[in-house]
């Protein structure tokens, strides 16, 4: 057997702490030579601002003392400038750093970055995260909480929201895009901000989905499926990073030397800031790895830590710090720190600039790409007899559903500055677009606050003589994000008992699903006749909803999660591993339950269109593939409708033999295509040998040779299939 091919990853990044001797570092050294400790743990520190984007009087005091690295909230040409003169005035003269949680915008807020991944197209990303950095960069916030990295293969854990899914590489696409959307190629120009790659990592596996919870997950995992999307974002040039909450293996990411120094320093060479998650310092005392704020202050520093958010463990740690070790800890994380100021130009220009602000927020031209995302994100899940989109004889309208004009949810979690007055819910867009053509009746069918739904009024009373019903049912917008994992994913059943009022009506009707997690929607899919995921669409979700309602746009989007039937199957991904004993539906003695299928409700990358694609098996250039070279091969695309449409030509890879059990399918690739109506598209592609690798629990990357599966097709498991072999 030819022996494998151990591939010694090179070392991603030439340190990015630049040669020594260049201006910046001479400025650098020349300001710390004159702080004194306190004043140098102060510039480790950042503290929260109002919700609202005001300050604080005892950060303002920290700030007039010099002793204050930057806030995060905090925001708005007003309230930044007031804290920035007070900095100023300082002896030191350092300018304070603005963060805050910009996740899927800034005030003009784009789809819950779940959904956007749904559109399996990195370059919207890309583009709706720069509009994300121009409005908060002229509102003089430079640093943002964001992209979450995580890969979450839990939907009972509330953050899966905030990610891009439960795919390394959908998931590092995406990352990376959003790394160059916020950064652009330099992050100190006024529309540009830096970005946090986070949590650091492997948070999504929280046991039991439950938030901030210990994280059980091999190194070898956590290399094969956790670590991709920040080695992408990292690749990207993303200036930071932020640890998880969690502990790994049972060391608290915030204080684990091996993650921020064996693996991020050493292994990777990243030379940017390491910043604490909220308060994660002194939850070292929670931990139960700290017995006092202060030691897990050192603790955190020795582990590799830069910066503390919210807590002062840090501060308080001065006077533990007396051997030169911890000062020269304390010396190079401050390096990182003004390093980072210099790059966002802050030593330049530190102010914001209010006409600039005004001319930014919510610009036109935002809106329109947010209602361009919010239809591209949306997942077409069930459309039997061409219910949708809604034909054009419809003239009455019914719709229903306590989220279908409920604005605060259709901009999910994470809202950033965004606000539920600016937000057009699918009852005005609907309105709007039929004008004095057609009739909206709307009930007030209640409306979702929190956790819970008062029951939705019965608007199936104002459905009865309606052309068409639209149902809007789903979580509340504030029900996924950050502490709302839950134990059960299936919708409340006052909405059930209203779709089921408006099935026995007997009219044509779809049904609008408003998530940011997967549900466990079975009795909804064997019923509706059509269901539109539409997840949080954002500023401009009502449009852009209705552009695919109406058919103005087809849809083209494919989960980046898999929807389970019940939440007894979790974890159930697509790239699961084989098992000793493969399902057998006739065999009781293989891997499944008595009481369900192991199949999801809806599989990773399924999503329909109003057409219908013919995708083609893997055309290979050759049967055999050198381990120093890549699988080329073209796959050709059929439009057999009549309706133009994208579609994602998802590409999948199984090691038929390899020294660790690999997932039975692993997505590789992906292209969105445009084909019109009738039409053929052909595509290519080209995947590097040094992909089709894995990671051995001995921590070495390996390429093994041999026989190899190519799967071609529209989602994870219709596919066609090639072989090659790996020489
Ligand atoms: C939160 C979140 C983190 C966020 C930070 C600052 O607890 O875990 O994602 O960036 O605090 O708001």
């Amino acid at each position: 057997m030819t022996r494998p091919l151990y591939l010694a990853l090179p070392l991603l990044f030439a340190t990015l702490s630049p040669a020594a001797g260049d201006e910046t570092s001479e400025r650098i050294e020349a300001i710390l030579s004159k702080l004194t400790l306190e004043e140098k743990l102060g510039q480790l520190r950042l503290v929260d601002g109002h919700a609202g984007g005001g300050w604080k009087p005892q950060h303002m005091a920290l700030a007039q003392a010099g002793v204050l690295g930057g806030t995060f909230n905090v925001r708005g040409t007003g309230p930044t400038s007031e804290m920035q003169r007070a900095a100023l005035a300082t002896r030191h003269k350092i300018p304070l750093v603005f963060a805050f949680d910009v996740i899927h915008g800034y005030r003009t807020i784009f789809p819950v970055p779940l959904g956007e991944a749904a559109s399996w197209d990195p370059d919207l990303a890309e583009r709706c995260t720069a509009v994300a950095a121009k409005e908060a960069r002229s509102a003089n916030v430079s640093w943002t909480f964001a992209p979450v990295a995580d890969i979450a293969r839990d939907p009972r854990w509330g953050r899966i929201v905030e990610g891009s899914g439960e795919d390394p590489v959908l998931s590092s696409a995406f990352t990376a895009a959003r790394v160059r959307g916020f950064q652009g190629k330099d992050i100190s120009a006024p529309d540009r901000m830096m970005a946090c790659l986070k949590h650091f990592a492997g948070s999504g596996e929280a046991e039991g989905g439950r938030d901030y919870n210990f994280a059980d997950v091999s190194v070898r995992a956590l290399r094969e499926t956790h670590f991709p999307p920040f080695l992408a974002g990292l690749k990207a040039g993303a200036g930071s990073i932020m640890p998880s909450f969690s502990a790994i293996d049972g060391v608290p990411a915030t204080s684990n030397p091996w993650l921020l120094q064996d693996v991020l320093r050493k292994e990777w060479g990243f030379g940017g800031v390491v910043v604490s998650d909220y308060d994660a310092v002194g939850q070292l005392v929670n931990h139960r790895v700290s017995p006092d704020w202060p030691e897990a202050g050192q603790i955190a520093l020795r582990a590799g830590l830069d910066m503390e958010i919210w807590g002062s463990c840090l501060m308080q740690a001065e006077g533990l710090l007396d051997d030169a070790a911890d000062l020269k800890l304390v010396d190079d994380a401050v390096r990182r720190v003004l390093r980072m100021k210099f790059q966002l130009g802050l030593f330049d220009k530190p102010f914001g600039d209010a006409a600039r602000e005004k001319e930014a927020i919510l610009h036109p031209d935002h809106l329109k790409l947010a209602r361009e995302a919010a239809a591209k994100s949306c997942v077409l899940l069930k459309n039997s007899d061409n219910t949708l989109p809604i034909p054009p004889t419809a003239k009455k309208i019914a719709i229903v559903g306590p989220m279908a004009d409920d604005k605060a949810t259709l901009l999910g979690s994470w809202t950033g500055d965004g606000r539920p007055e600016d937000a057009v819910t699918l009852v005005e867009a609907v309105r709007q677009r039929l004008g004095d053509t057609g009739t909206v009746i709307h009930s007030s069918a209640g409306s979702t606050s929190g956790f819970s739904f008062r029951k939705p009024s019965d608007g199936v009373e104002a459905a009865k003589d309606a052309d068409y019903v639209l149902v809007v049912i789903g979580e509340a917008g504030d029900m996924t994000g950050e502490a709302t994992s839950k134990s059960s994913l299936d919708l409340p059943q006052p909405q059930l008992d209203l779709v089921q009022k408006v099935h026995s009506l007997g009219k044509p009707y779809a049904v609008i699903l408003m998530t940011g997690r997967p549900l466990t929607a079975t009795w909804l899919a064997e019923t509706c006749p059509a269901i539109l995921l539409s997840w949080y669409g954002g500023t401009m979700g009502g449009p852009g909803i209705a552009d695919v309602l109406f058919g103005d746009v087809n849809p083209s989007g494919k989960l980046p999660v898999t929807f389970p039937r019940s939440v007894g199957q979790i974890p159930l991904t697509y790239n699961s591993t084989p098992t000793s004993r493969p399902l057998v539906e006739s065999d009781k003695w293989t891997s499944k339950y008595t009481d369900i299928k192991n199949s999801p409700l809806w599989a990773f990358g399924h999503g329909l269109s109003y057409t219908s694609f013919q995708i083609s098996p893997p055309l290979l250039e050759t049967r055999t593939v050198p381990r120093d070279g890549s699988v080329r091969f073209q796959v050709s695309v059929t439009n057999q409708g009549e309706r133009d449409g994208d579609e994602v030509v998802q590409v999948y890879i199984r090691d038929e033999v390899s020294l660790v059990t690999r997932p039975v399918k692993e997505l590789k690739a992906f292209k969105r295509v445009s084909v019109p109506a009738g039409k053929n598209v052909v595509v290519d592609f080209e995947i590097p040998a040094k992909d089709l690798g894995c990671w051995t629990p001995q921590g070495k990357y390996l390429i093994e040779p041999g026989t190899f599966t190519l799967m071609t097709g529209g989602n994870s498991t219709q596919v066609k299939t090639a072989s090659f072999s790996l020489e």
